[in-house]
């Protein structure tokens, strides 16, 4: 083995140890046991009906290789800004095949060998992988609990920052918590970046699924931003694999980034022309996926509180957007052997708090995407379980 390895980056891990919970579920679902599955995140596997719209034109073109993304694809991009309010120069726009080829190139241009990448914790471990595969050092900022929301910990990401930081990445709305920014956040971030020299990279793909407060968006025209999303979650669509990032800032800054960008994404040319082709039309079509996403969230959190509001062993912080909600269960003290229990004997299957870095091992995380019978079941179960049997 240690010969083998020698071939191999380290960046990889060569044997890594299978997770006991996910191997229980693959087995469970391989001898068609049915599982009340609490984490249900994939749209297209959630019950929704999707516009046959969308396909109408779909065509083989011509190809037409072009780094930014074709001028008609990013023109519907725009579209889908101005209608929020926001206005987007198309030239400052690149298509890529989803969030995470938005971040592998937002690194190749910023970062060098063995800088580092300030990433929120807890947090999706996408871009902890991301960072790694690029050479570039993830180094993690809290967010901490505050009254009803979760919120940035200021302290801690200035904590985080030294002369190798490149960048901020903010999630917003963040997987899991479902906080979103504050005006006072988005400013004392756009400060923060432009006293250190900072690139903020900002995924909004959950920003079309809020609850109560308005979503507002982090732009700036001093400090770099680079705001990723991409149809995956706006159209519910992860299937077509299609993303884009946005370059603003400085006009100094993002004239450089639009050249820099141009030479990595020609390298490439990665998306694909008959989906850049449909993009408008799956953009002018988005409400009606958006709609029964919306109505599904909503349902579900509604039944959540609904169930757990009143229980002193259950508490929760209440998610301002995105597909997922966070809870703790007092007292518990081993978070994958509830899991287990929960799945092996109650065939309800939900995620533990460390798959998304937390730390306390009574944290638990759910997908409010989940369809709504087994939604129902699932939660029952899960509060017969943490009620009477653990
Ligand atoms: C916060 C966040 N960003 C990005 C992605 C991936 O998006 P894409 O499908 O555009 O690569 C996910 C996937 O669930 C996510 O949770």
């Amino acid at each position: 083995m240690v010969f083998i390895m020698s071939y191999f980056s380290n960046k990889i891990p060569l044997n890594p140890e299978k997770n006991q919970l996910l191997m229980q579920l693959q087995s469970l679902k391989e001898k068609n046991v049915p599982i009340f599955d609490l984490t249900h995140s994939n749209p297209t596997l959630a019950g929704f009906e999707y516009p046959s719209e969308i396909f109408q034109n779909f065509q083989l073109p011509n190809y037409k290789p072009s780094p930014r993304g074709l001028v008609e694809a990013r023109e519907a991009i725009c579209e889908y800004y101005s209608q929020k309010g926001r206005i987007i120069s198309i030239d400052n726009i690149f298509l890529t095949t989803g969030s995470s080829e938005s971040m592998s190139f937002c690194l190749k241009m910023l970062c060098d060998f063995g800088d580092e990448v300030c990433l929120p914790s807890p947090g999706y471990p996408l871009y902890d992988y991301i960072a790694k595969l690029e050479n570039v050092k993830p180094i993690y900022y809290s967010l901490k609990k505050q009254e009803l929301h979760w919120r940035m910990d200021f302290q801690s990401l200035e904590n985080r920052i030294n002369h190798k930081t490149k960048a901020i990445v903010i999630v917003q709305p963040n997987n899991p918590t479902g906080n979103i920014l504050t005006k006072g956040e988005i400013e004392a971030l756009i400060e923060l970046a432009f006293k250190n020299k900072l690139v903020l990279i900002v995924d909004e793909v959950f920003s079309d699924y809020c609850y109560e407060n308005d979503f507002l968006h982090l732009t700036s025209n001093h400090a770099p931003v680079i705001t990723l999303n991409g149809i995956s979650k706006i159209a519910g669509l992860p299937q077509l694999k299609l993303g884009w990032f946005i370059l603003e800032g400085n006009q100094e800054f993002t004239q450089t980034a639009i050249d820099s960008m141009e030479t990595i994404a020609d390298t490439y040319l990665s998306v694909n022309t008959p989906i850049q082709m449909i993009l408008g039309q799956i953009l002018e079509n988005a409400g009606s996926i958006q709609m029964q996403i919306r109505d599904r969230l909503t349902k579900n959190l509604k039944r959540f509180k609904g169930l757990f509001g009143n229980q002193k062993r259950i508490t929760y912080h209440i998610p301002e957007g995105g597909w997922y909600i966070v809870f703790s269960i007092l007292g518990c003290i081993d978070g994958d052997e509830f899991c287990l229990n929960l799945l092996t004997q109650k065939f309800v299957f939900v995620y533990p708090g460390y798959m998304f870095d937390f730390m306390e091992e009574d944290i638990f995380v759910i997908s409010l995407l989940t369809p709504e019978i087994e939604f129902n079941e699932g939660l029952r179960r899960l509060m017969d379980f943490t009620m009477w049997e653990y």
